[in-house]
């Protein structure tokens, strides 16, 4: 099977062209839909059959739970109970938006979509495409990201194609999404509420309505050791490498990064690989000698650099690159801020080795 690829205007979305997705999700089949964040892999979230087909498709590790998305606030309680005042106040101030909020599971929601948890985790993507399926489809759709398990997320229908291209039955093409970069998802169900995935909505935006969020133990600054972080996993997509191109990815953060990186260039030429090195807007000159120089935008525009991460990513793998060395954000804490913690935590991720 090759999947079809329909064009939508993300402005104005045709209604046959959503006709057309929904139909497909009431038998049971898969679509790809643009979100703001990134595109997702949509399924009635009430079909274990198709539910359990996105895992298959996605090769997605059986214990990692998938967001289920909505079109209206009223469906939450379809899904989830013991729902907190705060969820109504987040719900008001962020939704439709890239944040993810995990609550006590109602038993209509089957196990599946939910790895065998309690909770589930529910967001309402600002997207004209994603909000009108899921009111055609006429039912709240279980989506992850659709991407290949592990790869970075899509952000544009070719990227879509390119991992999952004959394996699902329709792509909706909305073009690129505008954060480029997943939504937050923030714990509910413990109190204080804790980040799970830093993402679309900042810590900050996040403190201003809900003063005491937290971070969970394993996006804390102070390194925690490998067997606390696997005991304290809540969102099992955080213990798995993510994100990741095909080839390694080195992750270089403090400030002797440039000279270290023109070092490692020299250093893999000599053994005949093909290096490429992932920079900004600033530092691209740097690196010359490297086989492939690219640029996530400017250290000063993290919004652009947000949009460009994945693609990028992706891009070295299209290259046929042998080696990643990439300049990371952190400088004494700034990248922290705003959605610079999220692409700092994707690029951790990302990397085979940090420096
Ligand atoms: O922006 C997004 O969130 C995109 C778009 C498509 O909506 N979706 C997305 O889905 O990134 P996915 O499957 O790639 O990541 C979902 C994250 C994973 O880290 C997963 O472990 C966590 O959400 N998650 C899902 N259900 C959960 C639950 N019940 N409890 C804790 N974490 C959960
Ligand atoms: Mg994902």
């Amino acid at each position: 099977m090759v999947s079809r690829i329909i064009k939508v205007n993300p402005k104005k979305p045709a209604k046959r062209c959503i006709q057309k997705a929904a139909e497909i999700i009431k038998k049971g089949g898969l679509v790809a839909f643009p979100t703001e964040t990134v595109y997702g892999l949509a399924g009635n979230v009430f079909d274990k059959k198709a539910i359990k087909k996105i895992f298959k498709v996605k090769k997605r590790p059986l214990d990692n739970p998938i967001i289920v998305h909505i079109a209206e606030l009223s469906e939450i309680f379809k899904l989830a109970k013991k729902i907190p005042p705060k969820t109504k106040i987040l719900a008001k101030k962020f939704w439709p938006g890239p944040l993810t909020l995990v609550l006590f599971k109602k038993k209509e929601v089957p196990k599946e979509v939910t790895a065998q948890s309690d909770s589930v985790a529910i967001r309402m993507p600002k997207n004209k495409i994603a909000l009108e399926l899921i009111r055609k489809a006429n039912c709240p759709l279980a989506a992850p990201s659709a991407n290949l398990a592990g790869r970075p997320s899509p952000t544009s229908a070719e990227d879509v194609f390119e991992d999952l291209g004959d394996k699902i039955d329709l792509i909706l093409d909305g073009g690129k999404t505008e954060i480029g970069l997943e939504s937050t998802v923030l714990d509910l169900t413990v109190q204080p509420a804790q980040i799970l995935r830093p993402g679309g909505i900042s810590f900050e935006d996040l403190k201003k309505v809900i003063p005491e969020i937290q971070l969970h133990p394993s996006l804390k600054r102070k390194v925690l050791r490998a067997k606390d972080i696997k005991k304290k996993v809540k969102s099992p997509g955080i213990k798995y490498r993510h994100y990741a191109p095909k080839a390694p990815l080195i992750l270089f953060e403090d400030e002797k990064k440039v000279a270290k990186i023109q070092k490692l260039i020299k250093f893999y030429q000599s053994k005949n690989k093909k290096v490429g090195v992932m920079a900004f807007k600033e530092t691209k000159k740097f690196y010359q000698k490297a086989d492939i120089v690219l640029s996530i935008g400017s250290k000063r525009d993290l919004k652009r650099i947000a949009k460009n991460l994945f693609k990028t990513l992706r891009e070295f793998d299209k290259r046929g690159v042998d080696i990643i060395l990439a300049e990371g954000l952190f400088q004494k804490g700034l990248s922290q801020k705003g959605i610079g913690f999220a692409i700092e935590h994707r690029l951790r991720k990302a990397a085979k080795i940090k420096k």
